[in-house]
């Protein structure tokens, strides 16, 4: 597929694979992205994930109609990207591999081969292929450390590694695959892809070609405004996350019960999940792009229940903030669900904590009824703040 007269598309569709990187879920599946530049010179970008080596080489082949390849750059070594170099290698022996240090450093690490033909790039080097010329962008941490971007000024291509991507082929909403993405998988860095941000702030770009999901061509404003809130940790939405887990449906209820209310006054963006049954890191991407996060459990061992706990880690490993959050807790006896949330937020800066606490004593009654129904009116008022 032509992206560009000279930049062609040869990708594959991952729809076999059940978790991206051992836990995320992918049921729409997930595209690795590799791409050719013909020029004088051809370069390959990024080579696909080691079980998609025939139909990726098949396609490379047929791309190339006969030529050969010059240089093969390599931004990022995460194996659902790097994991064929040496097949390019063995097949292409004259090829020049593209690289920064700290990727030749991890090529040695994950292949054991000493590669001849190789050029360490850094930030601002660039590379002639004949019209095309690509500048090279360092993007560290973004996701690993070795990672860098090129820009070709020809067709005004950016060349993002895994910025920017998605989960998901043929996707309904890149702002949900792209936000469940990004908080996957470098919510933690939001210091290094604003920093990158700055770099590519005057850059000329036409198409953003990421390692994974769609090509961006049109509104690329659109994604660099998206990715700037992100990596600023501000939400998207005035809206609601309820994240709840319940033992035997009484703090189900308490959390069906405040989304209700909220939808009878009128607020529509409120998203409910239960930790257990449902994606839990699509509650975490939910987290992120709402302003107010309500976390309902039950006291559970003298703690909370374990899955909350693993919850609330995820938005900690991530640097959730700039959020207003509540609690409602659930115990039969001795309930503390809800200091030991709180507590286990206690890194985190910039939290909003709301000031009524729901406390259930087994199943909801007039008091806690009265107190879901004051945490409602809390939640009104932080909107009209
Ligand atoms: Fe798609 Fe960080 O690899």
């Amino acid at each position: 597929m032509n992206i560009t007269n000279d930049i062609l598309y040869i990708g594959v569709v991952d729809n076999k694979l059940d978790l991206f990187e051992g836990q995320y879920k992918i049921p729409n599946g997930i595209s690795y992205n590799s791409y050719l530049i013909i020029d004088d010179k051809i370069a390959l970008m990024d080579t696909v994930e080691i079980n998609y080596k025939d139909e990726w080489i098949d396609k490379l082949e047929s791309s190339l109609k006969g030529r050969s390849i010059d240089y093969l750059i390599i931004h990022h070594m995460e194996p659902d990207h790097s994991s064929n170099i040496i097949e390019i290698v063995n097949k292409y022996p004259n090829i020049t591999l593209v690289a920064s240090k700290q990727a030749f450093i991890m090529m040695n690490n994950f292949f054991d081969y000493e590669f001849n033909n190789k050029i360490i790039v850094k930030e601002g080097d660039s590379l002639s292929l004949g019209k095309h010329k690509l500048v090279f962008i360092s993007a560290s941490m973004v996701h690993w450390p070795e990672v860098i971007m090129s820009y070709d000024s020809y067709d005004k291509v950016l060349f993002s590694a895994d910025a920017f991507g998605t989960f998901g082929v043929n996707i309904n909403s890149w702002n949900d695959e792209a936000r469940r993405y990004y908080f996957g998988i470098v919510g933690k860095y939001g210091e290094q892809v604003k920093a990158l941000l700055m770099k590519i702030k005057d850059l000329n770009i036409n198409y953003i070609c990421s390692l994974h999901g769609p090509i961006l061509n049109k509104n690329i404003q659109n994604y660099l405004t998206l990715y700037n809130k992100w990596s600023n940790y501000e939400c998207e939405d005035d809206g609601v996350t309820i994240a709840y887990t319940s033992m035997y449906g009484n703090t189900r209820q308490a959390a069906l019960l405040l989304k209700e209310k909220l939808h009878q006054e009128g607020i529509k963006k409120v998203s409910i999940y239960d930790l257990i049954r449902d994606d839990i890191f699509e509650a975490v991407s939910s987290a992120f792009r709402y302003s107010t996060l309500i976390l309902a459990t039950t006291t559970y061992n003298g703690d909370i229940f374990p899955t909350m706990k693993h919850f609330i880690q995820y938005l900690s490993d991530r640097n959730y903030q700039k959020r207003n959050i509540g609690f409602i807790e659930n115990g039969s006896w001795a309930p503390i669900a809800n200091k030991r949330m709180k507590e286990l937020f206690s890194d985190l800066k910039n939290i909003h904590y709301l000031n009524i606490n729901v406390r259930i004593l087994s199943s909801l009654n007039d008091i806690s009824i009265k107190q879901i129904e004051m945490l409602k009116e809390e939640i009104l008022n932080e909107r009209r703040r």
